[in-house]
């Protein structure tokens, strides 16, 4: 979405004074330096960056995957700093939807049973009884959508690279997140392909979707409404 359609819409994401360092036996590793980012509602962000820069650090840090060792993130104004275990995870699995590079699906479990996991985790064995018809007619919807109608009861390790992206694209949709934040989605796949998972992301964004992509790619990046650059530690615009 472009900025002029998005700059009256309310924040989702803010991340404020964000500082994450590593420890590596004696010697401390200082990654991010006071990072600060606002996203609103419906925008299309790519973080770009050189390798070790720190953007899947940050990614992880706003989905609450990863803590900061100084300052915070909030998601509709909610501090990550003051929830508790069962909000973090609450926001951790119905709030957000993660796409990785290397596509993390379960080769124990088929494509459909693959998208609709997050829906099991998120009601539990006894509420999973009474909801997993509407769940596999969710995750079968959206595998059509991805064009993925006749690989349902395939396993992740018979579909391509592109398929099985579109399938994790899938799962992190399952529990329509309000946001969704990948890293390096396109990073394993040939640039034909990479470029069909790039139009699912703008469509999804279309459609309202709020989306923040890392990507080391400056083409992929401006496919986004909007770039940022993580450099010395922090987001330079
Ligand atoms: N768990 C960890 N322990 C120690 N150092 C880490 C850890 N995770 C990341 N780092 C270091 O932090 C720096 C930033 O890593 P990060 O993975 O965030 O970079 P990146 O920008 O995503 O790079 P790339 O483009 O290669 O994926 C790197 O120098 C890395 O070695
Ligand atoms: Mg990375």
């Amino acid at each position: 979405m472009n900025e002029t359609s998005t700059n009256k819409r309310p924040l989702i994401l803010k991340a404020e004074n964000v500082h994450k360092s590593y420890r590596m036996g004696a010697t401390r590793v200082k990654v991010l330096k006071g990072a600060n980012l606002s996203v609103r509602e419906g925008e299309f962000v790519a973080v770009i960056g050189a390798s070790g820069s720190g953007k899947s650090t940050f990614l992880h840090i706003l989905g609450a995957l990863d803590r900061p060792n100084e300052g915070d993130v909030s998601f509709d104004g909610h501090y990550f700093s003051r929830m508790g275990a069962r909000e973090l995870n609450h926001f951790r699995n119905e709030m957000v939807g993660f796409v990785f590079q290397f596509y993390h699906l379960l080769d124990e479990l088929n494509v459909l049973e693959n998208v609709y996991l997050p829906a099991m985790v998120s009601c539990g064995v006894a509420g999973w009884l009474g909801t997993r018809g509407a769940a596999k007619a969710r995750a079968r919807e959206l595998l059509e959508t991805m064009g993925l109608q006749d690989r349902i009861r395939h396993k992740p390790y018979q579909l391509s690279g592109g398929e099985r992206q579109r399938v994790a694209i899938g799962r992190a949709l399952m529990n329509k997140p309000r946001l969704l934040l990948a890293d390096e989605p396109t990073g394993n796949l040939d640039s034909a392909t990479g470029n069909g998972i790039l139009e699912v992301f703008e469509q999804l964004n279309r459609a309202g979707q709020t989306i923040v992509m890392v990507t080391h790619d400056e083409r992929v990046a401006h496919r986004a409404g909007r770039v940022i650059t993580l450099a010395d530690g922090r987001v330079k615009s």
